[in-house]
């Protein structure tokens, strides 16, 4: 039930402080430490590669659990999209461990590739909102991400809840590897700072709708532009925009820019830098004022103390691993509000459907 919300998308969005903190008492005990089946985070430690598959916003949830494993663990990770994967025939390490990223559970493109792994007889986890579904029921583990049921087409707090149960899970598999930067790592502490940035952030509503009416309802394209872990978001928050607004957007690595994307830069097109990392910021924000001065209209997601009095977005401050828990807030507003104010379906975007359970 929607209540008194419009869309469900909204009340998802909104819903999301709450699921940080649902996961952070359901998985966290007093102290911190991740409360975890022991057997998975032995599987994980195990194993000499992760190997992370998902489709569409799943797949860019697990870009970021990468970072997070490989930074907590130490153990090499790669991310692949199911569709892809499925059908390459992969050269596999000597140890694999998998981890399938799917909110239903039922995405065909992913469960292919659990069929192959199973054929192999590998060990895998399947992180997913749904209890019971296809993938958790044919994986060796699951986790659930506890983030009650998501509606809309448009993954909202699924993803969210990916990135802070990823963290969760390289925490735990770091703290048995006894990883001193996973030792050190206050999670506990910063999703509670999460779940109240977020806060601040849904509570800025009508500035968002307001930018979404002044910079992308009449846009026929929009540009995300980061680095790192600030691009894995970029690329989300294209997806969003185009999913449900119909506006082209796409997400690039800043960097890159300069290498033929940015002949696209017309008057008046906006884009938008996310900038969260200390070691990039500077690089970024150039890149961010190279496409103003080719006419863009740009606006900025930008963590606070790296922040300046220009940026249109400031997000609190938070651990350079889950930073997109907070920066792809503005961005989930602004795809809905672009969507609303144009009049269309937020909750079913044309040509979509919230499972896709073909291949
Ligand atoms: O249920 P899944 O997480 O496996 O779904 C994967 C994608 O189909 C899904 O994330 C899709 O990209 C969303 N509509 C994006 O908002």
């Amino acid at each position: 039930d929607k209540g008194t919300y419009p869309y469900y998308m909204l009340k998802e969005i909104d819903e999301q402080p709450n699921v940080m903190r649902k996961l952070s008492a359901e998985y966290l005990d007093e102290a911190g430490h991740p409360k975890l089946d022991a057997d998975l985070v032995d599987a994980i430690k195990g194993s000499d590669r992760i190997y992370i598959v998902g489709a569409g916003t799943s797949y860019h949830a697990g870009l970021v659990g990468k970072m997070q494993l490989e930074k907590l663990t130490g153990i090499p990770a790669e991310v692949h999209v199911a569709s892809e994967f499925a059908y390459e025939d992969p050269l596999l390490s000597e140890k694999p461990f998998f981890i399938f990223l799917s909110q239903s559970g039922e995405t065909a493109d992913s469960r292919q590739v659990l069929v192959n792994v199973n054929k192999q007889k590998l060990p895998s986890l399947t992180i997913t909102n749904v209890a019971n579904s296809t993938l958790s029921r044919e994986s060796t583990f699951t986790l659930l991400l506890q983030a009650g049921p998501e509606i809309s087409v448009a993954s909202t707090k699924a993803y969210t809840a990916q990135i802070a149960l990823e963290a969760i899970l390289a925490k735990a598999v770091g703290e048995a590897k006894e990883n001193q930067a996973a030792l050190d790592f206050d999670l506990k502490g910063q999703l509670a700072v999460v779940a109240q940035g977020m806060q601040s952030i849904v509570d800025e509503k009508n500035e968002i709708n307001q930018i979404a009416e002044d910079y992308f309802v009449d846009a026929n394209q929009a540009f995300y532009i980061g680095r790192g872990i600030d691009y894995t978001v970029s690329i989300e928050a294209a997806l969003k925009l185009k999913e449900i607004s119909y506006v082209h957007a796409e997400g690039f690595a800043s960097g890159e820019l300069k290498h033929g994307t940015i002949a696209l830069i017309e008057p008046g097109t906006p884009v938008i830098g996310i900038i969260t990392q200390a070691g990039t910021a500077g690089l970024t924000r150039s890149n961010l004022e190279e496409t103003a001065a080719r006419g863009a209209k740009t606006l900025s997601i930008v963590k606070k103390s790296l922040a300046r009095p220009e940026d249109t977005f400031v997000i609190p401050d938070v651990d350079e691993l889950l930073t997109p828990l907070l920066s792809v807030i503005p961005a989930q507003l602004l795809a809905y509000y672009t969507s609303l104010n144009k009049g269309l379906n937020v909750d079913l975007p044309r040509n979509l459907a919230k499972s896709v359970t073909v291949e």
